[in-house]
């Protein structure tokens, strides 16, 4: 269980990992080089194989040949063309007690592919992943669930969410629910506002084809902005089993209701490559949801992404209520605390307060406790799809979502994506905010850590 240990338990079995579209980027950038990483720390066995997967002809040498990979690693990868043929394939190199299958393609043949593995004899052994977008709206996000589980059951699958991976993001459940001294005041009673940023400095870069279909709303706010929402504002689940804590991001789901959103596209957005001339796609998002529910009723939650910003930086922000007597500072009072998880570009987690400066006045300067990881732990930051690959293997859902959650939050944006005004922003800069002045100065804590 990923959230009872530190460091990552290997997987003893023998196994097979099968990247369908094994040409591609993502294999490239971000999968074999994972395997390699699990090999060489030993969490995956030396008599696992991985079987790249595609429609190109490679020779298992010339396949290699494409990844920077040497010695015993290289060794356990082959090629194999096409998904006809690769159950006996799969076969004819062992017993393998784990396969897990990577759908590294585009999201229209999810469906069509898992077919075919169904057909070609994969069954209850093996598990499979799949990368976001799950759908583009809850209809289709149903019809593709309704569409896998006629082959598969939800227990063999894998949908992932990347974000959910990020060590800080993991550390979110921890610090409030390992901790006893934040929870008495994890509610409306004591926090003012939720504000989550998902900032990005580069633009759609070759992704313009994808991207301009989805949006930042799409691609951003559905699944990685909800998901860091429900671990900062879900009830504690009974256990740490994957569905206690899926049974309590459900919750949240359900009770967020959106009530404002704006939307915005940076300067050169139309000039992207396969980008629409007539495009109508947001490169920002901002929005302003309520939850629903006991915890949450008078607290807002205010969220924010976009491309072509002047910062690449994730943060969750909560802003404690003001004192209801200014005791200090009358009569505005002192500023209010606030609580900063760093996600990235580094990690930690940062208390804002207020203490005297010293001398013989009273005179009162903001300062911060900080917890970072690169000052309290040695430990390289795994990379998110190590983590996501082994848990896969393992068969641990806690970093994976659900299809009721991802139908949930498609639900919840209905109506919502491709609506309203474009307000257009420079490229390198934040849009002003619709709400005004109610944002956390964030990049105040970006040197922090
Ligand atoms: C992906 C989005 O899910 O997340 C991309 O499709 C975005 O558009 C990326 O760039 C951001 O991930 P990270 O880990 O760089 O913050």
């Amino acid at each position: 269980m990923i959230f009872k240990k530190a460091g990552m338990t290997a997987v003893e079995e023998k196994s097979a990992i099968i990247i369908l579209g094994a040409s591609g980027d993502l294999a490239r950038r971000k999968l074999i080089p994972a395997l390699s990483v699990l090999r060489e720390q030993n969490l995956i066995t030396p008599d696992s194989i991985i079987v790249g997967e595609g429609r190109s002809e490679f020779t298992d040498e010339e396949f290699r040949d494409r990844f920077s990979t040497c010695c015993e690693f290289r060794e356990q990868l082959f090629y194999h063309q096409g998904i006809d043929g690769l159950r006996d394939y799969i076969s004819s190199k062992g017993e393998f007690s784990k396969i897990i299958a990577f759908l590294s393609l585009p999201p229209a043949s999810y469906a069509s592919t898992i077919k075919r593995l169904y057909n070609e004899g994969f069954r209850d052994e093996v598990n499979i992943v799949i990368e976001k977008p799950f759908g583009r709206d809850y209809e289709s996000a149903h019809e593709l669930n309704e569409s896998i589980h006629r082959f598969y059951s939800e227990k063999q699958i894998f949908r992932s969410d990347h974000y959910l991976a990020k060590e800080a993001v993991q550390n979110i459940l921890i610090f409030r629910f390992a901790n006893s001294i934040f929870e008495a005041s994890w509610n409306s009673n004591y926090i003012e506002s939720i504000q989550i940023n998902a900032f990005e400095s580069i633009g759609v870069e070759e992704r313009g084809g994808y991207f301009d279909h989805a949006g930042s709303i799409r691609d951003m706010v559905q699944n990685h902005l909800l998901q860091m929402l429900c671990l900062t504002t879900m009830d504690p689940p009974v256990s740490l089993d994957p569905e206690d804590i899926k049974n309590q991001k459900i919750n949240i789901l359900k009770a967020i209701e959106i009530e404002e959103v704006s939307r915005g596209r940076y300067s050169g957005y139309l000039d992207e490559k396969d980008v629409a001339p007539d495009s109508d796609t947001e490169t920002w998002a901002e929005m302003k949801l309520k939850i629903n529910n006991h915890r949450w009723a008078g607290t807002p939650v205010y969220i924010r992404t976009g491309k072509a910003l002047d910062r690449k930086g994730t943060e969750i922000g909560l802003r404690f209520k003001k004192r209801p007597h200014a005791l200090y500072n009358p009569p505005e009072g002192t500023a209010p605390n606030e609580i900063i998880f760093k996600v990235q570009p580094s990690e930690g987690i940062v208390l804002q307060l207020t203490g005297k400066n010293p001398g013989m006045d009273l005179q009162l300067a903001r300062t911060d406790m900080a917890f970072c990881y690169s000052n309290s732990f040695n430990e390289d930051i795994p990379e998110a799809y190590q983590k996501l690959l082994l848990d896969a293997l393992r068969g641990d859902h806690t970093l994976f979502v659900s299809a009721e959650e991802t139908e949930l939050a498609w639900k919840k944006l209905n109506g919502i994506t491709n609506r309203g005004e474009l307000t257009p922003y420079e490229k390198g800069s934040v849009p002003e905010s619709v709400f005004g002045d109610i944002w956390i100065n964030f990049e105040n804590y970006v040197d922090i850590c």
